[in-house]
């Protein structure tokens, strides 16, 4: 199965069906607001570090929106990767637009150009980027080797628990027991979705198909650490980031983290 490629068509697809608002103020956001599109937590991170003369990058940078924001803390130069082109395209756009020092760049992260290598002191992988690969190793091997000596990785994910739980609107979703366990936490298999990317679009349309794989905590800090980054700081939290647990903070249940790993 190439579910690279079918990630690649069902992203591109995606954007084409984005929700006629979604992200349409990003220009005026940019301009007007300190940090748009950053969680709480991640600006908190972001204030702990000096970004002068630095240059960072974001893997899985979908519309260049956080990336775009990040650069209002001072860095010298930022490059964003996604594999979707129609999303790379409107993102150059909009860093011409805002004259910012930002590019963005088409590509499957695990194919990164050579070029790229020991180039970022700072790299950013926000929520919902890592289910894309299979092989977790493989990915931060290449965050590895895009990192100059001493760069810092910063990843805001979901939970990996959350991955046990239904969503509100899936099947098996039981609104009068809505943190029930229904997944397996070791789940191997992909997830297999027709049902388009309803952050962005809003509404069901019958899409190309996403593959994307569920991570234990283990796998992910594990295929960090034996990458040869040193793991700086790992914090858990009870609020949602994915706007669609938010029925479930503050009960007990991790839903989001931040983990901050040092080349
Ligand atoms: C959920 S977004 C993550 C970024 C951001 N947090 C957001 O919510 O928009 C996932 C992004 O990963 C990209 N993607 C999926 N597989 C990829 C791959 N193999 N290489 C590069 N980008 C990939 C998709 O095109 C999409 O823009």
């Amino acid at each position: 199965m190439d579910y690279i490629n079918s990630n690649k068509e069902a992203w591109e697809e995606a954007f084409e069906h984005r929700a006629p608002g979604w992200c349409g103020d990003i220009v005026k956001r940019l301009q007007e607001e300190p940090y748009p599109f950053l969680k709480t937590e991640l600006i908190e991170e972001f204030k702990k570090v000096d970004f002068t003369n630095k240059t960072v990058g974001q893997f899985c940078c979908n519309n260049g929106r956080e990336l775009l924001s990040l650069m209002k803390f001072g860095a010298e130069k930022g490059i964003g990767f996604d594999i979707a082109e129609n999303m790379v395209a409107w993102a150059n756009g909009i860093a011409r637009e805002t004259n910012m020092k930002c590019s963005f760049i088409a590509t499957n992260i695990l194919e990164i150009d050579e070029s790229y290598h020991n180039s970022f002191d700072f790299i950013l992988i926000t929520i919902g980027a890592i289910t894309w690969f299979e092989d977790l190793r493989a990915l931060f091997r290449k965050v590895f080797l895009c990192m100059k000596e001493n760069g810092v990785l910063i990843i805001n994910d979901m939970h990996p628990v959350t991955n046990m739980l239904a969503f509100m609107g899936e099947d098996n979703f039981d609104e009068k027991v809505p943190n029930k366990m229904i997944n397996s936490y070791f789940k191997q298999d992909p997830w297999v979705e027709n049902h388009g990317m309803g952050y962005m679009c809003q509404e069901a349309y019958d899409s190309k198909t996403f593959y994307s794989f569920s991570h234990t905590f283990s796998s992910v800090f594990n295929s960090v650490i034996l990458n040869g980054l040193t793991l700086i700081r790992l914090r858990e939290f009870q609020h949602d980031i994915s706007n669609s647990l938010a029925h479930l903070e503050n009960q007990g249940i991790p839903l989001s983290y931040i983990l901050v790993a040092r080349k």
